[in-house]
């Protein structure tokens, strides 16, 4: 599998950290000292996830080269779609004219990317499709409770793609060389978006809404433990170091999480791509919107190998690392 394009989009509204100061009680040296964030991408209503994953994907696909009849199948990471059905990635299917591409949402909170990243090489490999286009999105503006200053301060709105096409002949460039996927179901009180049924049967204060939760600080641990322990498992099985790869792409939630995992595993500052000062977290467009800078960043060439990794709800983390 190799990349042919990468994609992005985010909403044009930039909200800095002093918004916040006039309707919580916080401060812009708070958000940013605890969390790298200055400011985020927050969508209106007329950019809904859809037409935010819709506008990444013609990016791609533009990039690609590649018209949309051309694809075989759409994955779209999401755990903030527009309905419950039709999925994200129907609509998307039918706004780009994708007639040909089998389409479905994977959710998997902000692993949602490399979630499907990993689903879409499956299907390449095996032969059953040749293009597959693959989005992550989200519209966390739209299941925030903006009186939690506890998480309000960190979320914003974006989306990006990749397209993918299956190798043919063994020398080309490009390939998934390895990859780790995890769960752990257990850990669900910690980090959850309710539906408004299931808030009620729980008695789940309802008063601003149907909202996520999180333990900030639990759910720091875990990221840290399972984003480090996945990067180590997928290095080994690739028998690879981190001397090896020219840039890591991880998890936008936090520079704090980031700055931890990096001193962990030993990897280099430069090696390391973030924009979460400028986006927050976009959940399962972190990876993609990134991946999308970085190549640029790094003026990424044929051989190069790329370390992507995340952590979100569910508990869910994957890695995978890819030669451009
Ligand atoms: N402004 C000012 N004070 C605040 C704010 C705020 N925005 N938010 C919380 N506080 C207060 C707390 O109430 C607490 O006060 P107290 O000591 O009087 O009780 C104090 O600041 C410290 O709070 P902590 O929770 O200990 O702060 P911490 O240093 O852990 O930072 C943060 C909080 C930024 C949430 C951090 O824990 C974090 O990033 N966690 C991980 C988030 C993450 O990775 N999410 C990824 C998954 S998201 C997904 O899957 C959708």
């Amino acid at each position: 599998m190799k990349i042919l394009a990468t994609g992005k989009y985010l909403p044009a509204r930039i909200v800095p950290n002093s918004f916040f100061e006039k309707t919580l009680e916080t401060s812009d040296d708070w958000i940013f000292t605890r969390s790298g964030i200055k400011e985020r991408r927050i969508a209106s209503d007329r950019e809904t996830a859809t037409y935010m994953a819709t506008q990444s994907a013609l990016d791609a696909l533009a990039k690609a080269d590649l018209a949309a009849g051309d694809l075989g199948m759409i994955i779209v990471g999401t755990s903030t779609s527009d309905y419950v059905f039709p999925s994200v990635a129907c609509q998307v299917q039918a706004a780009i004219g994708a007639q040909q591409a089998a389409a479905f949402d994977l959710q998997a909170a902000c692993t949602g990317f490399l979630y499907s990243l990993i689903l879409a090489n499956q299907f390449l490999s095996s032969g059953t499709c040749r293009n597959i286009l693959v989005i992550g999105v989200d519209k966390l503006s739209a299941i925030i409770n903006w009186h939690d200053r506890s998480t309000a301060v960190l979320f914003g709105d974006g989306a990006g793609a990749a397209v993918l096409q299956a190798n043919r002949g063994q020398h080309c460039h490009g390939r998934l060389l390895a990859f780790d996927l995890g769960a752990d179901g257990r850990y669900e009180k910690i980090l959850f978006m309710p539906n408004a049924n299931t808030a009620k049967s729980n008695a789940i204060d309802l008063s601003h809404g149907v909202s996520m939760f999180m333990s900030g600080q639990e759910v720091f641990k875990h990221a840290v433990t399972a984003m480090a322990q996945s990067v180590q498992k997928s290095l080994a099985t690739a028998g690879l170091t981190l001397d090896d790869i020219k840039c890591v792409i991880p998890h936008q939630a936090n520079l704090r999480i980031v700055k931890v995992l990096a001193d962990r595993l030993k990897i280099p500052k430069e090696k390391v791509f973030t924009n979460l000062e400028r986006y927050g977290n976009i959940s399962a467009a972190c990876i993609p919107v990134a991946l999308s800078e970085a190549e640029q960043h790094y003026q990424l060439q044929p051989g190069d190998k790329i370390l992507m990794v995340a952590f979100g709800g569910g508990l869910t983390w994957a890695s995978a690392i890819m030669e451009w």
